[in-house]
């Protein structure tokens, strides 16, 4: 049967029971600030994200990441979860001020670096590889204070945070993810209000900060490429948040407003590392710089990359790191100039994006459209020589409850497009990492949005985790290494 969901038409895979195809490794995920409370214990220092949440009205619910899930105390029990699902490994991210409390690499933390060796070790005593993302968005304020990411220097204070902990855990870490995804970080913390460390300097500061990931990104690959690569015989890349764009009609203008927009959200990040050109992408660059001079900026206000930077980032991953929650469509014919501010990321990419008619989510950015991660990882093959996919990312956030049947129903549908794509078009996926282990602290949404095979009891000082309808189905789908588009989870009274 053929599908056809605005542009685009794949065959599908009509079968009801599918196996997991041999070399698809099975995983969950979560990040430091996200889970592991802990906020000023032993001699670590507030990261952006710790000072933003206790800003009164900056999180929707109030909360903050004090001690959300508290994993940095009880990590022996999300250990016992993992064992539970029986993934193949764990992704969880290092926070940089408990490692390096000055920011800078003069001083190691003996508890922080602890910390994180106890967990790595524990992980391997019990058969889960322990895959690690060296920054997820929690930046030690005292270089937030000196500019964070808009400061070019951040590129070599992010090396030596990278070789700290490439020595110190490199000998049993063999995945490293450098950044994780650096559009939501860098353009919604530096260009709105809706995240750390909240700079607000749209279509300028913005940018800046781009391009300095990218070098951030780059330096700490070829570090571990030529230092230790060799010895310890790792992988290292960076992830990106690949959310499929397309437009909303097929109209020439919405054609192309689906391009320039996925260019935007993905392209700006993935074409300096894995395209054959490098650089960032035509499109963008042009745009930019058009509407940088209609503004009356003597240069474009998209700092250029040099032929050495090019050169420099072109080629550091050694996979795609891709998370996926939903797609948009994009359409010129209800764009108005002013409807978003000038100059921003959205007046520069000139069009309305929007989730067309699919069925309402409780958590609009995870919005159910399956073929779109299908379609995303064909876009990801198609511009890159069919590089290998880690997906680090994909699930669906709920507002309450137990009997999380919608989850399951995502994840079914996006796991079978994820098959397809492997098995009918060809994509070179091999790791597939569910989001997330537990309920967290969701951002600026705090711990009402919730992504947790397992739920989290916020209120009760153990933070009880309880597995949910989906941590059993899960669990089942690892155990029997097979997709069943039927299956009904067994569920029992545990918890941990
Ligand atoms: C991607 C981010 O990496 C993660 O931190 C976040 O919780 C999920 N998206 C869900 O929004």
């Amino acid at each position: 049967m053929t599908c056809s969901l605005f542009l685009g038409t794949y065959t599908e895979v009509q079968t009801k029971m599918r196996k997991i195809p041999q070399g698809l490794r099975l995983g969950v995920a979560t990040a430091a600030f996200q889970i592991e409370g802990g906020w000023n214990a032993s001699d670590k220092t507030p990261s952006i994200w710790d000072n933003f949440c206790h800003i009164p009205g900056r999180v929707a619910d109030g909360t903050n990441g004090d001690d959300t899930c508290k994993s940095y105390e009880f990590y022996q029990r999300d250990l016992k979860m993992l064992k539970f699902l029986g993934v193949d490994f764990y992704r969880f991210s290092v926070s940089w001020p408990r490692v390096l409390p000055n920011g800078f690499a003069n001083k190691i933390s003996k508890d922080g670096i602890g910390y994180y060796s106890k967990l790595v070790d524990e992980l391997i005593a019990i058969g889960i590889e322990p895959v690690v993302t060296i920054y997820h968005w929690d930046l030690p304020q005292s270089l937030q204070d000196l500019g964070g990411w808009a400061n070019p220097l951040i590129a070599e204070w992010f090396e030596d945070y990278a070789r700290v902990l490439y020595n110190a855990l490199g000998d049993r870490v063999k995945t490293w993810i450098t950044l994780n995804e650096p559009k939501q970080f860098g353009i919604y913390g530096y260009g709105t209000e809706r995240f750390a460390p909240d700079i607000c300097s749209a279509g300028t500061g913005e940018y800046m900060v781009v391009k300095n990931m990218l070098l951030a990104h780059a330096r700490a690959w070829h570090l571990y490429d030529k230092e230790f690569r060799p010895t310890q015989k790792g992988n290292c890349g960076i992830t990106i948040a690949t959310d499929f764009r397309e437009g909303l009609t097929d109209s020439p203008a919405d054609v192309e407003a689906g391009k320039l927009a996925l260019d935007f959200e993905v392209g700006f990040y993935s074409h300096p590392i894995f395209s054959k050109t490098g650089g960032f992408p035509e499109r963008v660059v042009k745009r930019i710089a058009e509407k940088s001079a209609e503004q009356g900026y003597p240069r474009s206000r998209l700092p250029e990359l040099s032929k050495e930077e090019i050169a420099l980032i072109s080629g550091t991953s050694d996979f795609f790191g891709f998370n996926h929650y939903s797609s948009k469509f994009y359409t010129t014919e209800t764009y108005k100039r002013g409807m978003f501010p000038i100059p921003s990321y959205n007046d520069d990419i000139g069009a309305v994006g929007t989730y067309g008619g699919y069925k309402e989510a409780p958590v609009i950015h995870t919005k159910k459209i399956p073929n779109g991660i299908r379609k995303a990882l064909n876009w990801v093959k198609d511009q890159y020589d069919n590089p290998e996919i880690f997906i680090t990312e994909n699930g669906y956030g709920t507002s309450s409850g137990s009997n999380d049947l919608e989850r399951i129903d995502y994840y079914k549908e996006y796991i079978n497009a994820v098959l397809d794509a492997i098995e009918v078009d060809g994509c070179r996926v091999s790791t597939y990492t569910a989001w997330s282990l537990m309920d967290n602290m969701e951002w600026s949404s705090g711990i009402g949005a919730k992504f947790g095979l397992f739920e989290v009891d916020f209120n009760d000082d153990q933070k009880t985790r309880r597995p949910r309808a989906s941590a059993f189905w899960y669990k089942d789908l690892i155990a029997k290494r097979t997709l069943d588009l039927e299956a009904k989870p067994q569920v029992e009274e545990i918890s941990f």
